[in-house]
């Protein structure tokens, strides 16, 4: 086996080594109704009962304060069809941009919370704010998930990954997706 070099990482970049990440547009709306997207890498599940899960979001970000206002958003899951459309809602402020209207993106109500979910992406969670944390100059917002819902097509109790295509971040303007190949290694023994 060939030798391989480990150079240093800088503490600043060392995100970035457990990227690539699936990447999700949130949604969410401010008192003043005018709803808005945030692209966002970091987000994951954190329990099942409660389903629970997590975003972290710099507070300088539009967003933050909107979800400090109304306590709810929508955790909404792209492809590579909408690709250009993700990096945009995450290279603009809602500050000073329609992200819906300037996207092409469709808001559609949601089920239970107030801001819309978006039509073209395959899946969404919606979340009632459980409770969020200060981590280092990002807040985390743990979603309660009270409603969700998936393209039947593409989603039954995993991913059909053949039809979709999800948008992985690998960090600045790169990103990949999935080989559509799946692997079920089989253990000798399984307790969980
Ligand atoms: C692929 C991608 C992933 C991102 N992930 C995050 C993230 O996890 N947390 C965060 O605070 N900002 C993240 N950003 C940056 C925000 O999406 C970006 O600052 C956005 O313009 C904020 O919009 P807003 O001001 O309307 O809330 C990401 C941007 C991109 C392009």
């Amino acid at each position: 086996m060939s030798e391989k070099t480990k150079g240093d990482v800088s503490p600043s970049s060392a995100s970035r080594l457990l990227h690539p990440m699936h990447t999700v547009l949130v949604s969410c709306v401010g008192k003043s109704g005018k709803p808005n997207i945030i692209t966002l890498a970091w987000a994951m599940p954190t329990s099942i009962n409660p389903p629970l899960v997590a975003i972290s979001i710099a507070p300088r970000r539009h967003s933050h304060g909107l979800i400090e206002e109304t306590k709810e958003f929508v955790v909404n899951i792209p492809t590579i069809d909408i690709l250009k459309e993700t990096l945009f809602c995450g290279r603009v402020s809602g500050k000073d941009h329609d992200k819906f209207k300037e996207s092409g993106l469709t808001p559609l109500p949601a089920k239970k919370v107030k801001p819309p979910a978006i039509k073209e992406c395959v899946a969404h969670l919606e979340c009632k704010l459980h409770s969020q944390f200060t981590t280092g100059d990002h807040t985390i917002f743990i979603g309660e998930i009270v409603e969700a819902y998936a393209d039947t097509s593409i989603f039954t109790e995993t991913y059909n990954l053949k039809k979709a295509k999800m948008v992985f971040h690998l960090g600045g303007n790169e990103f990949a997706t999935l080989n559509s190949k799946v692997l079920m290694p089989t253990l000798k023994a399984q307790s969980n």
